[in-house]
């Protein structure tokens, strides 16, 4: 059953059924047409921003969502300059914020901070990555990526390859694709292997499969999404040494894959990627965050409750 957007939070990519995620999808596809014609449809709303993680793409995608809709921004992004440096805690910050926007886009290194600054906040609150644990909005693009450039979801093999166990986007990622009929291929080093907890969680729901090898699985797969090592959530920095050089895709391996794989990312990329992948015609990562900007120009649109 899909539940109206309109002020609701977007904590975790698990809130939302399949059919509130294809609805989401269907405005996306709509959302270039309606601006054309509505320009100022978000004219009077304000967005906060509180980012107290470092972050280039999502906090300008989300600050230029806002303004293609007519609404505006504040906030700030270096949080040693504002009252945090302090010592205020999250639950005021978000007390006085929420007297200031309709809309509260939070980023924060900590497990459950977005869900918290939720339970406090009278207003939406999204959550632009929370620790290692979630990053729905990410989620949301990458899904709807995946249906733009294959056309579907359902049926379709999907590779992750890298850091399983820290990336944010991969777990909000695998959940999204657990409401589909996909069957996963995950792609890791022993010691960046998906949580245990999340690989029970889905493997309730998905076939999946898990490999070191990336060359063993590839021809099978119809998206291969890469991620990024997250070298700033090791506990050991020894760890982070084990595994810092552990993948690589090079167009060499590209080709042993089928000639309409996708491959994705959800960036910053450092050196996962080879250089020489980007001309080619699989790789569709910077396409990815051009469909990034349009389901959050949908979602807050919903959200605020000026497209139903
Ligand atoms: C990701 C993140 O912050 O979790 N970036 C993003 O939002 N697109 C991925 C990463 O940092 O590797």
């Amino acid at each position: 059953m899909m539940s109206s957007f309109e002020g609701r939070d977007v904590i975790s990519i698990k809130d939302f059924s399949r059919e509130d995620l294809e609805y989401l999808f269907s405005v996306t596809d709509r959302i270039e047409d309606i601006t054309k014609e509505r320009p100022d449809l978000l004219r009077d709303k304000i967005m906060v921003l509180l980012f107290f993680e470092p972050s280039t793409r999502t906090r300008l995608s989300f600050e230029t969502a806002m303004k293609k809709l007519g609404g505006k921004t504040v906030g700030f992004s270096k949080p040693m300059t504002a009252s945090i440096a302090k010592g205020e805690n999250l639950a005021d910050t978000i007390r006085v914020v929420e007297n200031y926007g309709d809309l509260i886009v939070l980023r924060h290194p900590m497990e459950g901070a977005a869900r918290m600054a939720a339970d406090f906040a009278t207003v939406p609150v999204i959550n632009a990555g929370s620790g290692a644990q979630e990053h729905p909005t990410q989620a949301m693009l990458d899904l709807y990526t995946i249906r733009k450039e294959k056309g579907k979801i359902d049926g379709l093999n999907i590779g992750i390859l890298g850091d399983l166990r820290h990336a944010r986007t991969v777990n909000s990622l695998v959940y999204g694709l657990s409401k589909y009929d996909v069957r996963l291929y995950l792609i890791s080093h022993p010691l960046l292997r998906m949580r245990e907890e999340v690989l029970r969680d889905i493997s309730d729901k998905i076939e999946v499969h898990e490999t070191e090898d990336l060359s063993e699985v590839i021809p099978e797969l119809d998206v291969l999404y890469v991620t990024r090592i997250q070298k700033e959530r090791f506990l050991h920095p020894s760890d982070y040494e084990k595994v810092k050089e552990s993948y690589r895709l090079t167009p060499e391996i590209v080709q042993k894959g089928k000639e309409d794989l996708i491959i994705m990312h959800p960036l910053p990329r450092v050196d996962e990627i080879d250089a020489r992948v980007d001309s080619l015609k699989q790789a569709v990562y910077f396409r990815q965050t051009k469909y990034g900007l349009l389901v959050r120009m949908a979602l807050i649109s919903l959200i605020l409750g000026a497209i139903r």
